[in-house]
């Protein structure tokens, strides 16, 4: 007899859509790459992800020495299992080139992805995937530096379709929403405030995350919600709430700026016991509805078919 209770992974893994939580990404922490004490505190966080900044967060001046750091970091510290990352200056800025050429000579296989501030559309990335592509020759990479471009300019809300297809190193977008509001030029000095200040009836972003989450899952690329500034009382209950929306709009994780953010991150974006017990009971329940030939059961109390069956499995691929 066929067998028919594989049929929604199936789909999934032809679709090559089971093939992104491969990577955890629950929470991103981003920390100056001039703050050597920072740095050094990061690599015991248990973060998914260390993103050391070379860009807004690095003073001109010391641009430079934020490199060295970067690069010193990732070769002497141990990461344990964490991806390791650098958000370079963006491709308008005169740090570009060399912060490109210099981290991933410095740190070869110690990298693994680059974060791309400010992105106005796929030319910025053609750019850095072909002179990632002859760096690598160079310098004989085993593998390939990935990207993460973040959107954070209006010019990629608008042209992200073309975004989201412009290099297979793209693994994920990233929400600016400090950069994003000032582009806009949306009068709100404190973003921790949801919707306080602005007295808009939606959510603020609601337009800018969805676009997205629809855009980017079409070409299989992970979503992460952007930066948040409070991180204590109030603060760290609106991130709470941010990161809530955040997956309920289908992304995969959130930045943290500050180490009191990250277990709030890592909690929401990891499924609760309680949702993957009842993902595993609808899946079995569900597999031997289809050996006896029904495609839609009642499951406690709900009609399910096919497609609830695939918000299961995305559920159950995505537990530690
Ligand atoms: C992060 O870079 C932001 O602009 O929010
Ligand atoms: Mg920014």
């Amino acid at each position: 007899m066929m067998n028919f209770i594989a049929k929604p992974l199936i789909n999934l893994l032809v679709e090559g859509r089971l093939k992104m939580p491969l990577r955890k990404r629950r929470c991103e922490l981003i920390t100056p790459a001039v703050n050597r004490g920072m740095i050094e505190k990061s690599s015991d966080l248990p973060v998914d992800q260390i993103i050391l900044d070379l860009e807004d967060s690095v003073v001109e001046e010391r641009k430079k020495e934020a490199r060295h750091n970067a690069i010193a970091a990732f070769n002497e510290l141990c990461w344990g299992g964490k991806i390791r990352s650098v958000r370079i200056n963006s491709v308008r800025s005169p740090w570009c080139y060399h912060d490109i050429l210099e981290i991933v000579k410095g740190a070869g296989n110690n990298l693994d992805t680059l974060i791309i501030p400010k992105v106005k559309g796929a030319q910025d990335l053609y750019f850095i995937d072909l002179f990632l592509s002859q760096l690598e020759t160079e310098i004989g990479m085993d593998c390939k530096v990935g990207i993460e471009c973040m959107i954070e300019q209006p010019e990629a809300v608008e042209y992200i379709r073309d975004i989201v297809f412009s290099t297979s190193r793209l693994e994920a977008l990233i929400f600016g929403a400090a950069d994003f509001a000032a582009a806009m030029g949306i009068p709100i000095l404190d973003l921790s405030k949801i919707d306080e200040e602005s007295k808009y009836p939606g959510h603020r972003w609601h337009y800018v995350l969805n676009q997205m989450a629809v855009t980017g899952r079409v070409a299989n690329l992970q979503l992460i919600g952007g930066s948040f500034p409070g991180y204590d009382n109030d603060g760290i209950k609106n991130y709470r709430l941010e990161a809530e929306y955040e997956k309920a709009l289908g992304f995969d994780g959130k930045w943290a700026i500050h180490p009191n953010q990250v277990s709030v991150a890592t909690e929401v974006f990891t499924p609760s016991d309680k949702i993957i017990e009842q993902a595993r009971k609808l899946k079995n329940a569900f597999n031997e509805a289809v050996e006896k030939g029904l495609g839609a059961i009642v499951f406690d109390g709900q009609m399910v078919d096919y497609a609830t069956i695939e918000v299961a499995e995305r559920i159950l691929v995505r537990q530690e």
